[in-house]
């Protein structure tokens, strides 16, 4: 379902006309839809209804306190992976007992953090990261609770810098070393084994690497158990991958997701625990732009916008495809031309489509970068000294700015000049 739809000839997100959003806000700014993240959210927890379990938003896809809440609201709980994700979740309301604490190289600092706030469990990746995390417990006379993440050594079939699961990848713990890695985690004062995470990749868009990874997950948890290890939760990671192009792309559903779960570890017994993140968010955000100039090279013709590179890194730092549509609807017969849409930081790889076909487009039109929701606020930057840009929700009727837009004095102010100066 599309919550970003044409009504009356102009894009409206929900029942809000962006060209009202734009003209009040100024461009550019990500714009997310909240009926689209709760029916995502929804579509992944009733898909798993018939099993006890869990879905925990894998936060660092966009980590806006209205959208936690949203999420938290509906039932999520939070899957975070550094401090300042878990100071997120708690202050979106997000009980202790429902966040989830991933992530490679967590610090001690962190480690504290979380387990005087409370924390359902950490998945932990490394040896000397068990090691630290059960003197920490103990010197604050606590128990942690832990999975511990495998490296099933399975192909994801996705971008390299997003696959996760391969020997190669600095993820988890070798699935050949896990019984030995778990027989030394029962025996350190401060921790409790709960249970097994892993976590293959980012935008899979078949199933096949899944069920490889799930099947060696119920092999291991029947040869845990055996080991004498309580195996009662399986963290089975995120990653379920989204339509990028409208056509085309065809990925899995979360009912096709689930019934592979039940298939390969529903008959475990144990508590599911899932972590989506691009799918809930991704096609729940667009990010809205104007153009400056339609300039005319040699042999091409450019759309210079207003976002760039540091707004939505995806195309320059992954080759990522988002579809761009104008706001403004097209008429029917609408002559069309190819352009390279690109940004105006100093660089090439600021380049977000080339040759793209769109309808004749004019300086002060309005743009929308579709599926842009997920990674994309969250990997901006000040690149070129250009503030981080706002992000607003709409629901229903209504629209709200949930982070605003600094101004320039807010941030060069940020910078302190030495004493000496
Ligand atoms: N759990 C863990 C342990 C993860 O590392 C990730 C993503 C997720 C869950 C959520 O995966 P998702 O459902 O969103 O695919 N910046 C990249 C994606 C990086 C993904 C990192 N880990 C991009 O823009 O494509």
């Amino acid at each position: 379902m599309d919550y970003f739809t044409y009504r009356d000839g102009t894009m409206c997100a929900e029942d809000v006309p962006i060209s009202k959003i734009a003209a009040e806000v100024g461009t550019p700014f990500y714009l997310y839809s909240s009926a689209a993240l709760l029916h995502h959210f929804q579509l992944f927890d009733s898909a798993l209804e018939s099993m006890d379990h869990q879905v925990f938003y894998a936060m660092k896809a966009a980590s806006n306190q209205a959208i936690l809440k949203l999420l938290a609201d509906a039932g999520a709980g939070m899957d975070v992976v550094s401090g300042g994700e878990y100071a997120r979740a708690r202050s979106a309301g997000v009980p202790g007992e429902l966040i989830v604490f991933s992530g490679v190289g967590k610090t001690r600092a962190e480690m504290v953090i979380a387990l005087g706030g409370g924390i359902r469990q950490f998945n932990v990746e490394s040896e000397p990261e068990m090691q630290a995390l059960s003197e920490v417990a103990t010197e604050i006379g606590q128990v942690a609770p832990i999975t511990i993440r495998i490296n099933p050594n399975v192909d994801a079939k996705t971008h390299s810098k997003i696959s996760t699961g391969k020997k190669e990848d600095k993820f988890g713990i070798p699935i050949l070393r896990a019984r030995e890695v778990f027989a030394m985690a029962a025996k350190l004062p401060g921790l409790k084994v709960v249970g097994i995470d892993v976590h293959i990749g980012s935008q899979l868009t078949e199933l096949e690497p899944y069920g490889l990874a799930y099947e060696m997950v119920a092999e291991l948890t029947e040869i845990l158990r055996a080991d004498g290890h309580e195996i009662s939760r399986l963290d089975l990671g995120g990653g379920l991958g989204i339509a990028y192009k409208s056509i085309n792309d065809n990925p899995p559903t979360p009912e096709d997701y689930a019934a592979l779960v039940r298939e390969k570890v529903g008959h475990l017994g144990c508590q599911i625990e899932i972590e989506p993140g691009r799918f809930i968010v991704g096609n729940a955000g667009i990010l809205v732009s104007e153009i400056i100039y339609v300039k005319s090279g040699e042999d091409r013709k450019f759309l210079i916008i207003d976002g760039a590179m540091n707004d939505l890194i995806r195309p320059a730092l992954y080759g990522a495809h988002h579809e761009i549509t104008p706001v403004q609807q097209p008429i029917c017969d609408a002559e069309y031309e190819n352009y390279d849409v690109v940004g105006p930081v100093c660089e090439s790889g600021d380049t977000f489509a080339k040759g793209r076909s769109l309808p004749s487009m004019l300086a002060g039109d309005l743009v929308a970068f579709h599926s842009a929701g997920a990674y994309g606020a969250v990997m901006a930057s000040e690149y070129n000294s250009r503030p981080l840009i706002p992000e607003v929700m709409v629901s229903g009727s209504q629209f709200a700015v949930i982070r605003e837009r600094p101004s320039l004095d807010d941030m060069i102010n940020r910078d302190v000049l030495p004493k000496w100066y």
